[in-house]
């Protein structure tokens, strides 16, 4: 127990409590980092921050709905968010910051009932490894039809869409771009030349880049940070057409520490704390309008993006229907 002024009792979880922010993040651990750091050093609340992808995210909060242990979920794609704020496990809030954001980071907020909001965005793509590519004769791959190459057996990974928001925005891309049957037919054909589903996203390209595989498919920020780091990563905005992501926040329903989320709610926000992201290897397109969009990051005008339906693939029963059908189809193969 803690004794207060004026003689009033708590215990520790109460007194610290006050001053606390429990954040799931789910960009990458790097900018997780970076953003508690810079939080803390401007403001007096102690962050207890998980890293999370994304599908993992909404998991947990939903597992937790009956007793709240998070207050504010900041990245991950915007599709577990919108079924989040579907199934009412996050908060509506309004935060004077909307009046700065771009129209698409509205638009999310819109479609949510303002209980999520777009704090960047970024095209799906792979990186693929030019050394291991070139040693092994392989033609890089331009668009989806490549990737079924028999050359690239075993060069292949990416994420598991149960828990990787970048593996979801895949999944329902597909299933927009070439309508459900044939994606799955397409995606069994692709399990041949994957030798892994990883639980992040962004790991994929990592590997890649690190020389462990050929090709990750994941967002063409994930695989400029690689190149952007030295290593010999190339970026490819599928011909076909592709996805994208509204990365997204939400206030938890029942939030213990209301206040403190709400704060960080609209610091992150801002201009200053969005400009300085890149330096942490995050290359997204910044919601913040006034936000320096980095140099390196991927260039949405000069990629062929699909009308991707967020209402539709972000909708609870269709999500839980997609994934359900990779599991027992996809997943199981081979893994
Ligand atoms: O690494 C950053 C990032 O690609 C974000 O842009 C995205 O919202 C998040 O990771 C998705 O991560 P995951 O696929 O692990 O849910």
């Amino acid at each position: 127990m803690v004794i207060l002024a004026g003689g009033v009792s708590a215990s520790f979880a109460e007194a610290a409590s006050a001053q606390d922010l429990n954040l799931i993040c789910s960009a990458d651990q790097a900018v997780c980092e970076r953003l508690v750091a810079e939080f803390e050093g401007s403001h007096d609340i102690d962050v207890n921050m998980v890293r999370l992808s994304s599908g993992e995210a909404y998991a947990k909060i939903r597992a937790e709905a009956r007793n709240p242990q998070t207050d504010l979920w900041w990245g991950g794609t915007g599709d577990p968010h919108l079924q989040a704020a579907i199934d009412g496990l996050s908060e509506e809030y309004r935060s004077p910051m909307l009046e700065k954001l771009q129209d698409w980071a509205v638009e999310q907020a819109e479609t949510s009932e303002y209980r999520t909001v777009g704090v960047y965005s970024g095209a799906l793509g792979w990186g693929y490894n030019t050394d291991i590519l070139a040693e092994k004769g392989i033609e890089p791959p331009q668009c989806w039809a490549d990737l079924l190459d028999p050359a690239l057996a075993g060069e292949v990974q990416m994420a598991d869409p149960n828990s990787s928001g970048t593996a979801y925005t895949a999944l329902a891309t597909l299933v927009q771009l070439m309508g459900e049957d044939e994606a799955f037919d397409y995606l069994k054909k692709l399990d041949a030349n994957v030798s892994q589903y990883t639980k992040s996203g962004s790991a994929p390209v990592k590997a890649a880049g690190r020389g462990e595989s050929g090709l990750g498919i994941v967002f063409m920020h994930d695989a400029v940070a690689q190149a952007e780091e030295g290593f010999p990563i190339e970026v490819v905005a599928p011909c076909e057409g592709t996805g994208y992501e509204i990365g997204s926040m939400s206030l938890i329903a029942g939030a213990q520490n209301e206040d403190s989320a709400k704060t960080f709610y609209d610091w992150v926000l801002g201009a200053d704390i969005q400009s300085m992201l890149p330096e942490a290897g995050s290359f997204q397109i910044p919601s913040n309008v006034d936000a320096k969009v980095s140099e390196a990051a991927p260039k949405l005008d000069d990629v062929k993006l699909i009308d991707y339906d967020f209402a539709q693939y972000g909708g609870s029963d269709r999500r839980a229907e997609l994934l359900s059908r990779w599991s027992r189809e996809i997943g199981g193969v081979g893994n």
